[in-house]
Protein backbone atom coordinates (compact mmCIF):
# COMPACT_ATOMS: atom_id res chain seq x y z
CA UNK A 1 0.00 0.00 0.00
CA UNK A 2 1.10 3.53 -1.08
CA UNK A 3 0.33 6.69 0.26
CA UNK A 4 -0.69 7.90 -3.13
CA UNK A 5 -4.06 9.86 -2.62
CA UNK A 6 -3.79 10.29 1.02
CA UNK A 7 -5.42 13.77 2.55
CA UNK A 8 -2.01 14.93 5.02
CA UNK A 9 -2.59 18.23 7.06
CA UNK A 10 1.22 19.35 7.65
CA UNK A 11 1.49 21.14 10.59
CA UNK A 12 4.46 23.60 11.24
CA UNK A 13 5.32 25.14 14.31
CA UNK A 14 8.56 27.89 14.97
CA UNK A 15 12.09 26.19 15.08
CA UNK A 16 14.36 26.74 12.89
CA UNK A 17 13.73 23.28 10.95
CA UNK A 18 11.00 24.90 9.38
CA UNK A 19 13.02 25.18 6.39
CA UNK A 20 13.01 21.83 5.99
CA UNK A 21 9.36 21.67 5.73
CA UNK A 22 9.83 23.08 2.90
CA UNK A 23 11.48 19.75 1.43
CA UNK A 24 9.12 17.24 2.93
CA UNK A 25 5.69 19.38 1.34
CA UNK A 26 7.42 18.81 -1.44
CA UNK A 27 8.32 15.34 -0.66
CA UNK A 28 4.96 13.96 0.51
CA UNK A 29 3.31 15.80 -2.74
CA UNK A 30 5.80 13.75 -4.72
CA UNK A 31 4.74 10.64 -3.17
CA UNK A 32 0.91 11.50 -4.70
CA UNK A 33 -0.27 12.99 -1.11
CA UNK A 34 -2.48 15.88 -1.25
CA UNK A 35 -1.14 18.51 1.15
CA UNK A 36 -2.82 21.39 3.12
CA UNK A 37 -0.84 23.45 5.16
CA UNK A 38 -1.12 24.91 8.25
CA UNK A 39 1.41 26.86 10.31
CA UNK A 40 1.88 28.87 13.66
CA UNK A 41 2.31 32.26 13.84
CA UNK A 42 5.96 31.52 14.87
CA UNK A 43 6.53 29.40 12.15
CA UNK A 44 6.01 32.16 9.82
CA UNK A 45 8.27 33.76 11.67
CA UNK A 46 11.18 31.24 9.90
CA UNK A 47 9.44 30.13 6.39
CA UNK A 48 6.60 32.23 4.57
CA UNK A 49 3.15 30.78 4.07
CA UNK A 50 4.14 31.97 0.55
CA UNK A 51 7.06 29.24 0.10
CA UNK A 52 4.83 26.36 1.01
CA UNK A 53 1.94 27.06 -1.18
CA UNK A 54 3.98 27.64 -3.74
CA UNK A 55 5.17 23.85 -3.22
CA UNK A 56 1.44 22.29 -2.14
CA UNK A 57 -0.26 24.55 -4.79
CA UNK A 58 -2.97 25.27 -2.00
CA UNK A 59 -3.59 27.93 0.21
CA UNK A 60 -1.66 28.20 3.48
CA UNK A 61 -3.60 28.28 6.84
CA UNK A 62 -2.86 30.45 9.48
CA UNK A 63 -5.78 32.25 11.22
CA UNK A 64 -8.30 30.74 13.37
CA UNK A 65 -10.37 33.69 12.22
CA UNK A 66 -9.56 33.15 8.88
CA UNK A 67 -12.85 35.22 6.71
CA UNK A 68 -12.27 32.59 3.69
CA UNK A 69 -14.12 29.87 5.93
CA UNK A 70 -18.00 31.09 5.70
CA UNK A 71 -18.98 29.94 9.12
CA UNK A 72 -15.40 30.67 11.04
CA UNK A 73 -15.51 27.03 11.64
CA UNK A 74 -11.84 26.16 9.40
CA UNK A 75 -10.76 24.02 12.59
CA UNK A 76 -13.51 21.53 12.17
CA UNK A 77 -13.81 21.82 8.18
CA UNK A 78 -9.60 22.05 7.86
CA UNK A 79 -9.35 18.90 10.23
CA UNK A 80 -12.26 16.83 8.63
CA UNK A 81 -11.49 15.46 5.72
CA UNK A 82 -7.92 14.72 6.15
CA UNK A 83 -5.78 11.14 6.71
CA UNK A 84 -3.35 12.13 8.71
CA UNK A 85 -2.03 15.44 10.59
CA UNK A 86 1.43 15.81 10.51
CA UNK A 87 3.17 18.55 12.93
CA UNK A 88 6.63 18.99 11.56
CA UNK A 89 8.69 20.98 13.23
CA UNK A 90 6.78 20.28 16.30
CA UNK A 91 8.24 22.13 19.30
CA UNK A 92 8.23 21.68 22.89
CA UNK A 93 5.64 24.35 23.31
CA UNK A 94 3.52 22.84 20.57
CA UNK A 95 3.97 19.12 22.53
CA UNK A 96 2.98 20.26 25.99
CA UNK A 97 -0.08 22.22 24.36
CA UNK A 98 -1.22 19.04 22.67
CA UNK A 99 -0.39 17.17 25.58
CA UNK A 100 -2.72 18.99 27.83
CA UNK A 101 -5.60 19.45 25.03
CA UNK A 102 -5.03 23.06 24.63
CA UNK A 103 -6.37 25.02 21.19
CA UNK A 104 -5.00 28.58 21.39
CA UNK A 105 -4.48 28.85 17.93
CA UNK A 106 -5.64 27.18 14.64
CA UNK A 107 -2.89 24.36 14.46
CA UNK A 108 -3.52 23.17 18.23
CA UNK A 109 -7.13 23.22 17.78
CA UNK A 110 -6.91 21.54 14.18
CA UNK A 111 -5.09 18.80 16.37
CA UNK A 112 -7.83 19.20 19.16
CA UNK A 113 -10.58 18.57 16.73
CA UNK A 114 -8.98 15.71 14.51
CA UNK A 115 -10.51 12.54 14.04
CA UNK A 116 -7.67 11.45 11.84
CA UNK A 117 -4.04 10.26 13.51
CA UNK A 118 -1.41 12.79 14.63
CA UNK A 119 2.12 12.11 13.61
CA UNK A 120 4.55 14.60 15.28
CA UNK A 121 8.23 15.22 14.74
CA UNK A 122 9.38 16.88 17.14
CA UNK A 123 13.21 19.70 16.48
CA UNK A 124 14.36 21.17 19.57
CA UNK A 125 17.28 22.52 21.48
CA UNK A 126 18.61 18.96 23.44
CA UNK A 127 18.20 20.66 26.99
CA UNK A 128 14.26 21.48 26.07
CA UNK A 129 14.02 17.58 24.69
CA UNK A 130 15.94 16.32 27.81
CA UNK A 131 13.46 18.48 30.31
CA UNK A 132 11.89 16.33 32.47
CA UNK A 133 8.54 18.06 31.38
CA UNK A 134 8.88 17.80 27.65
CA UNK A 135 9.58 14.07 28.58
CA UNK A 136 6.73 13.53 30.71
CA UNK A 137 4.18 15.37 27.99
CA UNK A 138 5.76 12.97 25.49
CA UNK A 139 4.66 9.89 27.49
CA UNK A 140 1.36 11.75 27.83
CA UNK A 141 0.97 12.06 24.20
CA UNK A 142 1.90 8.28 23.34
CA UNK A 143 -0.26 7.08 25.34
CA UNK A 144 -2.98 9.36 23.80
CA UNK A 145 -2.22 7.10 20.70
CA UNK A 146 0.25 10.03 19.00
CA UNK A 147 2.79 8.51 16.96
CA UNK A 148 6.71 10.28 16.91
CA UNK A 149 8.93 10.62 13.79
CA UNK A 150 12.01 11.13 15.69
CA UNK A 151 13.77 12.77 16.96
CA UNK A 152 17.26 12.40 15.86
CA UNK A 153 20.46 12.51 17.47
CA UNK A 154 23.31 14.95 16.19
CA UNK A 155 24.87 18.51 15.34
CA UNK A 156 22.25 21.21 16.43
CA UNK A 157 21.41 24.77 15.17
CA UNK A 158 22.42 26.19 18.40
CA UNK A 159 25.85 24.63 18.46
CA UNK A 160 25.24 21.96 21.18
CA UNK A 161 24.78 18.23 20.21
CA UNK A 162 21.86 15.62 21.21
CA UNK A 163 18.51 14.65 20.60
CA UNK A 164 16.03 16.63 19.03
CA UNK A 165 17.00 17.33 15.65
CA UNK A 166 14.32 16.96 13.01
CA UNK A 167 14.45 13.27 11.26
CA UNK A 168 15.66 13.92 7.64
CA UNK A 169 12.22 14.84 5.55
CA UNK A 170 12.99 11.50 3.49
CA UNK A 171 12.79 9.63 6.90
CA UNK A 172 9.77 11.02 8.28
CA UNK A 173 8.10 10.49 4.73
CA UNK A 174 9.32 6.77 5.45
CA UNK A 175 7.08 7.01 8.84
CA UNK A 176 4.09 8.49 7.21
CA UNK A 177 4.36 5.32 4.92
CA UNK A 178 5.32 3.18 7.50
CA UNK A 179 1.74 4.54 9.42
CA UNK A 180 -0.47 3.69 6.20
CA UNK A 181 0.39 0.18 6.27
CA UNK A 182 -1.23 -2.79 7.53
CA UNK A 183 -0.66 -3.90 10.68
CA UNK A 184 -0.83 -7.22 9.33
CA UNK A 185 1.79 -8.62 11.94
CA UNK A 186 0.59 -6.67 15.15
CA UNK A 187 2.35 -8.59 18.30
CA UNK A 188 4.21 -11.40 16.46
CA UNK A 189 8.23 -11.05 16.76
CA UNK A 190 9.81 -11.39 13.44
CA UNK A 191 13.81 -12.66 13.42
CA UNK A 192 15.30 -11.59 9.89
CA UNK A 193 18.88 -12.32 8.75
CA UNK A 194 20.66 -10.04 5.84
CA UNK A 195 23.50 -9.26 4.26
CA UNK A 196 26.34 -11.64 2.81
CA UNK A 197 28.73 -13.08 5.83
CA UNK A 198 32.85 -12.82 5.36
CA UNK A 199 34.79 -15.96 5.99
CA UNK A 200 37.99 -15.15 6.83
CA UNK A 201 41.06 -16.31 4.77
CA UNK A 202 43.74 -14.68 7.23
CA UNK A 203 43.74 -11.47 9.13
CA UNK A 204 43.43 -8.69 6.07
CA UNK A 205 41.84 -11.62 3.52
CA UNK A 206 38.32 -12.46 3.34
CA UNK A 207 35.89 -14.55 0.59
CA UNK A 208 32.62 -12.65 0.78
CA UNK A 209 29.56 -12.62 -1.96
CA UNK A 210 28.29 -9.70 -3.96
CA UNK A 211 25.02 -9.65 -1.89
CA UNK A 212 24.20 -5.88 -0.56
CA UNK A 213 21.65 -6.42 2.10
CA UNK A 214 18.84 -4.32 0.31
CA UNK A 215 16.35 -6.97 -0.05
CA UNK A 216 17.08 -8.50 3.73
CA UNK A 217 16.83 -5.12 5.04
CA UNK A 218 13.57 -4.20 3.15
CA UNK A 219 11.68 -7.11 4.28
CA UNK A 220 12.84 -5.94 8.06
CA UNK A 221 11.17 -2.87 7.36
CA UNK A 222 8.05 -3.83 5.97
CA UNK A 223 7.71 -6.28 8.89
CA UNK A 224 8.23 -3.53 11.51
CA UNK A 225 5.80 -1.58 9.33
CA UNK A 226 3.28 -4.34 9.42
CA UNK A 227 3.60 -4.00 13.39
CA UNK A 228 5.94 -6.38 14.10
CA UNK A 229 8.94 -6.31 16.81
CA UNK A 230 11.92 -6.78 14.54
CA UNK A 231 15.44 -7.99 15.27
CA UNK A 232 17.82 -7.51 12.23
CA UNK A 233 21.15 -10.60 12.17
CA UNK A 234 23.11 -8.90 9.43
CA UNK A 235 26.35 -9.62 7.47
CA UNK A 236 28.67 -6.67 6.79
CA UNK A 237 26.67 -4.21 4.97
CA UNK A 238 26.53 -0.75 3.93
CA UNK A 239 23.13 0.27 5.30
CA UNK A 240 21.84 2.20 8.28
CA UNK A 241 19.50 0.08 10.22
CA UNK A 242 15.31 0.54 9.64
CA UNK A 243 13.62 2.88 12.26
CA UNK A 244 12.30 0.62 15.44
CA UNK A 245 14.43 -2.27 14.02
CA UNK A 246 16.84 -3.96 16.58
CA UNK A 247 20.16 -4.48 14.89
CA UNK A 248 23.11 -7.32 15.27
CA UNK A 249 25.87 -7.09 13.42
CA UNK A 250 28.01 -9.73 12.36
CA UNK A 251 30.74 -10.92 10.16
CA UNK A 252 30.79 -14.96 9.64
CA UNK A 253 28.57 -17.16 9.17
CA UNK A 254 29.09 -19.26 12.26
CA UNK A 255 28.46 -15.33 13.89
CA UNK A 256 25.11 -15.87 12.12
CA UNK A 257 24.45 -18.60 13.31
CA UNK A 258 25.16 -17.95 17.24
CA UNK A 259 23.21 -15.01 16.81
CA UNK A 260 20.20 -16.13 15.86
CA UNK A 261 20.17 -19.07 17.64
CA UNK A 262 20.50 -16.00 20.91
CA UNK A 263 17.53 -14.22 19.48
CA UNK A 264 15.13 -16.84 17.92
CA UNK A 265 13.67 -18.35 20.91
CA UNK A 266 10.02 -16.38 21.04
CA UNK A 267 10.16 -15.39 17.54
CA UNK A 268 6.94 -16.13 15.71
CA UNK A 269 8.25 -15.50 12.33
CA UNK A 270 11.72 -16.14 11.17
CA UNK A 271 12.73 -14.66 7.46
CA UNK A 272 16.07 -16.12 5.91
CA UNK A 273 17.49 -13.20 3.45
CA UNK A 274 21.22 -13.55 4.09
CA UNK A 275 23.20 -14.72 1.66
CA UNK A 276 25.66 -17.73 4.05
CA UNK A 277 28.92 -18.48 2.62
CA UNK A 278 27.92 -22.58 2.29
CA UNK A 279 31.86 -22.96 3.33
CA UNK A 280 34.14 -21.49 5.22
CA UNK A 281 38.27 -21.90 5.49
CA UNK A 282 39.33 -24.54 7.37
CA UNK A 283 43.06 -23.90 7.42
CA UNK A 284 42.42 -19.75 7.27
CA UNK A 285 45.61 -18.44 8.79
CA UNK A 286 46.54 -16.03 12.16
CA UNK A 287 49.30 -14.43 10.25
CA UNK A 288 48.84 -12.70 7.08
CA UNK A 289 49.50 -15.32 4.28
CA UNK A 290 53.09 -14.10 2.13
CA UNK A 291 53.65 -14.86 -1.22
CA UNK A 292 55.51 -17.92 -1.47
CA UNK A 293 58.05 -18.00 -4.78
CA UNK A 294 55.00 -18.24 -6.71
CA UNK A 295 53.00 -20.79 -4.76
CA UNK A 296 49.80 -20.36 -4.07
CA UNK A 297 48.09 -21.20 -0.70
CA UNK A 298 46.01 -24.05 -0.86
CA UNK A 299 43.09 -23.05 0.75
CA UNK A 300 40.86 -25.80 2.22
CA UNK A 301 37.09 -25.59 3.16
CA UNK A 302 34.83 -26.91 5.46
CA UNK A 303 30.76 -26.18 5.24
CA UNK A 304 29.30 -23.75 7.34
CA UNK A 305 25.81 -24.71 9.31
CA UNK A 306 22.76 -24.55 7.05
CA UNK A 307 21.23 -21.64 9.55
CA UNK A 308 17.52 -21.77 7.70
CA UNK A 309 17.20 -25.66 8.11
CA UNK A 310 18.76 -25.77 11.81
CA UNK A 311 15.91 -23.14 12.63
CA UNK A 312 13.20 -24.91 10.57
CA UNK A 313 14.36 -28.33 12.34
CA UNK A 314 13.63 -27.11 15.82
CA UNK A 315 10.62 -28.30 18.38
CA UNK A 316 8.61 -25.31 18.33
CA UNK A 317 10.22 -23.82 15.18
CA UNK A 318 8.83 -20.13 13.90
CA UNK A 319 7.15 -20.08 10.32
CA UNK A 320 10.02 -19.90 8.33
CA UNK A 321 10.26 -18.38 4.91
CA UNK A 322 13.77 -19.20 3.30
CA UNK A 323 14.98 -16.99 -0.11
CA UNK A 324 16.44 -18.94 -3.17
CA UNK A 325 19.22 -16.51 -5.31
CA UNK A 326 19.93 -19.39 -8.23
CA UNK A 327 21.60 -18.54 -11.72
CA UNK A 328 19.45 -21.04 -13.50
CA UNK A 329 16.37 -22.50 -13.57
CA UNK A 330 14.80 -20.94 -10.33
CA UNK A 331 11.86 -22.49 -10.46
CA UNK A 332 13.07 -26.07 -10.51
CA UNK A 333 15.92 -24.73 -7.40
CA UNK A 334 13.07 -22.99 -5.40
CA UNK A 335 10.87 -26.02 -5.13
CA UNK A 336 13.41 -28.34 -4.36
CA UNK A 337 14.65 -26.47 -1.78
CA UNK A 338 11.45 -25.39 0.00
CA UNK A 339 11.44 -29.39 0.74
CA UNK A 340 14.94 -29.89 1.34
CA UNK A 341 14.93 -26.91 3.71
CA UNK A 342 11.67 -28.05 5.13
CA UNK A 343 10.02 -24.32 5.50
CA UNK A 344 6.65 -23.57 4.04
CA UNK A 345 7.24 -20.57 2.15
CA UNK A 346 10.54 -20.12 -0.10
CA UNK A 347 10.92 -16.41 -2.28
CA UNK A 348 12.97 -17.17 -5.17
CA UNK A 349 14.75 -14.70 -7.95
CA UNK A 350 17.82 -14.54 -10.17
CA UNK A 351 20.81 -13.93 -8.84
CA UNK A 352 22.45 -11.81 -11.41
CA UNK A 353 19.50 -9.17 -11.61
CA UNK A 354 18.51 -9.26 -8.07
CA UNK A 355 21.96 -8.79 -5.88
CA UNK A 356 22.87 -5.43 -5.55
CA UNK A 357 19.94 -4.15 -7.54
CA UNK A 358 17.76 -1.80 -6.21
CA UNK A 359 14.52 -3.80 -8.30
CA UNK A 360 13.93 -7.02 -7.88
CA UNK A 361 11.33 -9.74 -9.28
CA UNK A 362 10.41 -12.07 -6.55
CA UNK A 363 8.46 -15.40 -6.94
CA UNK A 364 6.94 -16.63 -4.01
CA UNK A 365 6.77 -21.11 -3.66
CA UNK A 366 4.44 -22.34 -1.42
CA UNK A 367 2.00 -25.38 -0.78
CA UNK A 368 -0.63 -24.18 -3.33
CA UNK A 369 2.01 -23.43 -5.78
CA UNK A 370 3.62 -20.46 -7.56
CA UNK A 371 3.06 -16.95 -6.78
CA UNK A 372 4.88 -14.16 -9.28
CA UNK A 373 5.14 -10.64 -7.41
CA UNK A 374 6.08 -8.85 -10.75
CA UNK A 375 9.20 -6.54 -10.87
CA UNK A 376 9.53 -3.76 -8.61
CA UNK A 377 11.18 -1.57 -5.69
CA UNK A 378 12.63 -3.71 -3.33
CA UNK A 379 10.10 -2.22 -0.49
CA UNK A 380 7.55 -3.09 -2.20
CA UNK A 381 8.23 -6.72 -3.07
CA UNK A 382 9.47 -6.93 0.74
CA UNK A 383 5.39 -5.62 1.55
CA UNK A 384 3.90 -7.91 -0.91
CA UNK A 385 6.13 -11.05 0.68
CA UNK A 386 4.92 -9.92 4.17
CA UNK A 387 1.19 -9.51 3.33
CA UNK A 388 1.89 -13.05 1.88
CA UNK A 389 3.33 -14.77 4.57
CA UNK A 390 0.76 -12.85 7.12
CA UNK A 391 -2.42 -14.04 4.99
CA UNK A 392 -1.16 -17.85 5.44
CA UNK A 393 -0.29 -17.57 8.68
CA UNK A 394 -3.77 -16.32 9.75
CA UNK A 395 -5.31 -18.55 7.80
CA UNK A 396 -3.71 -20.97 9.64
CA UNK A 397 -4.70 -20.07 12.70
N1 LIG B 1 20.89 -20.41 4.20
C1 LIG B 1 21.22 -20.46 5.54
N2 LIG B 1 22.43 -20.94 5.92
C2 LIG B 1 23.33 -21.38 5.03
C3 LIG B 1 22.99 -21.35 3.64
C4 LIG B 1 21.77 -20.85 3.28
O1 LIG B 1 20.41 -20.06 6.37
N3 LIG B 1 24.49 -21.85 5.42
C5 LIG B 1 19.55 -19.93 3.80
C6 LIG B 1 19.56 -18.64 3.00
O2 LIG B 1 19.45 -17.51 3.85
C7 LIG B 1 18.31 -18.80 2.14
C8 LIG B 1 18.24 -20.30 1.91
O3 LIG B 1 18.99 -20.89 2.97
O4 LIG B 1 17.14 -18.43 2.83
C9 LIG B 1 18.76 -20.76 0.60
O5 LIG B 1 20.07 -20.29 0.42
P1 LIG B 1 20.85 -20.60 -0.91
O6 LIG B 1 22.25 -20.08 -0.78
O7 LIG B 1 20.05 -20.17 -2.10
O8 LIG B 1 20.84 -22.16 -0.92
P2 LIG B 1 21.83 -23.22 -0.34
O9 LIG B 1 21.15 -23.91 0.78
O10 LIG B 1 23.14 -22.59 -0.01
O11 LIG B 1 21.94 -24.20 -1.56
P3 LIG B 1 22.84 -24.07 -2.89
O12 LIG B 1 24.06 -23.28 -2.52
O13 LIG B 1 23.10 -25.47 -3.24
O14 LIG B 1 21.98 -23.36 -3.91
Amino acid sequence: MTVKGKRILLGLTGGIAAYKAAELARALGRAGCDVRVAMTEAATRFITPVTLQALTGQAVWTDLWDPRVADNMSHIELSRDRDLILVAPASADFMAKAAQGLADDLLTTLVLARRCPLMVAPAMNVEMWDNPATQRNLRTLRADGVVFAGPAAGDQACGETGMGRMLEPAAIVAEVEALFQPKSLAGKRVLVTAGPTEERIDPVRVITNTSSGKMGYAVARAAREAGAEVTLVSGPVALEAPAGVARVSVRSAQQMFDAVKAAVKGSDIFISVAAVADWKVKNSSRQKIKKANGRAPALQFEENPDILAWVAAQKDAPFCVGFAAESEKVEAHARAKRLKKGVPLIAANLAQTAMGADDNALTLYDDRGRHPLGRGPKLDQARKLVAHFAAMLNKAR
